[in-house]
């Protein structure tokens, strides 16, 4: 499999460094990429980050930064000194706020600079979340439109679900990255996901990369889980 084959991100989103590193060491970083969130993070530090870097892993950094500019610009900055491959912000955050994040990194040679994307509307959200919290807009219209907004601050992709993928592949420029979360399987529990789609599906609409969590961290066996993922999207 080759880098650009390799479009399952894994989301390790384990309570312990010792749970993470112990899938970590059974997975190839040729096979998948590993995502590091809110969790993990949080107890474990950024160490464990570099030492899955270290791991050959192309990472990526998950913690969504929502900030006031100059301190979401500073995280990044902190990020891309981790050495991590991806990282990213919430567009609602707004044009300067991503601008600053942007510039925060813009200087470094390109392989010290990780990829910047910007989470449009979690996957969790429906239409009906949006509107408790003042969106009157349809989730793939405000998907839309802070797509938009983060292409205008320079990012390099957003995180969406693969659901929104097809209408951004004909709005955004060619080299722009879509990451979708909420990818199940037929066979794989919803969990808290609410616009969840298929791998193959997935790949059709026009996502770069996959991310997928406990239908592969919770799997009786997550290596055959992780091979059935690649798998149904190498036939898409
Ligand atoms: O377990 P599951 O496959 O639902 O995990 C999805 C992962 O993607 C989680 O780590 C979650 O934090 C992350 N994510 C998401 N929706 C977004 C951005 C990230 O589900 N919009």
């Amino acid at each position: 499999m080759t880098k650009d084959e390799n479009r399952i991100i894994v989301a390790l989103d384990f309570d312990t460094e010792a749970k993470a590193l112990a899938l970590a060491e059974r997975l190839n970083p040729k096979h998948c990429r590993i995502k590091v969130g809110k969790e993990l993070f949080t107890r474990c530090g950024p160490h464990l980050v570099s030492a899955l870097c270290a791991r050959d892993f192309d990472v990526f950094l998950d913690l969504k930064f929502h900030d006031i500019p100059n301190t979401v610009a500073k995280a990044v900055a902190a990020a891309a000194d981790l050495g991590v491959w991806m990282t990213n912000v919430h567009a609602c955050g707004g044009l300067q706020m991503m601008t600053a994040a942007r510039e925060a990194i813009a200087d470094r040679e390109s392989d010290q600079r990780p990829l910047l994307i910007a989470v449009t509307v979690l996957t969790s959200l429906s239409a009906d979340d949006l509107i408790e919290v003042g969106v009157q807009k349809t989730p793939e219209q405000q998907v839309l439109d802070l797509a938009t907004l983060s292409a205008q601050a320079g990012l390099d992709g957003v995180v969406c679900s693969a659901a929104e993928t097809r209408a951004l592949r004909g709005l955004m420029p060619e080299d722009f990255c879509l990451v979708t979360p909420g990818i199940r399987r037929l066979e794989d529990a919803a969990g808290d996901q609410k616009r969840v789609v298929g791998p193959a599906e997935a790949i059709a609409n026009g996502s770069d990369y996959l991310v997928v969590g406990r239908p592969i961290t919770g799997a009786a066996d997550p290596l055959a889980a992780l091979d059935a993922f690649n798998l149904a999207i190498s036939r898409a």
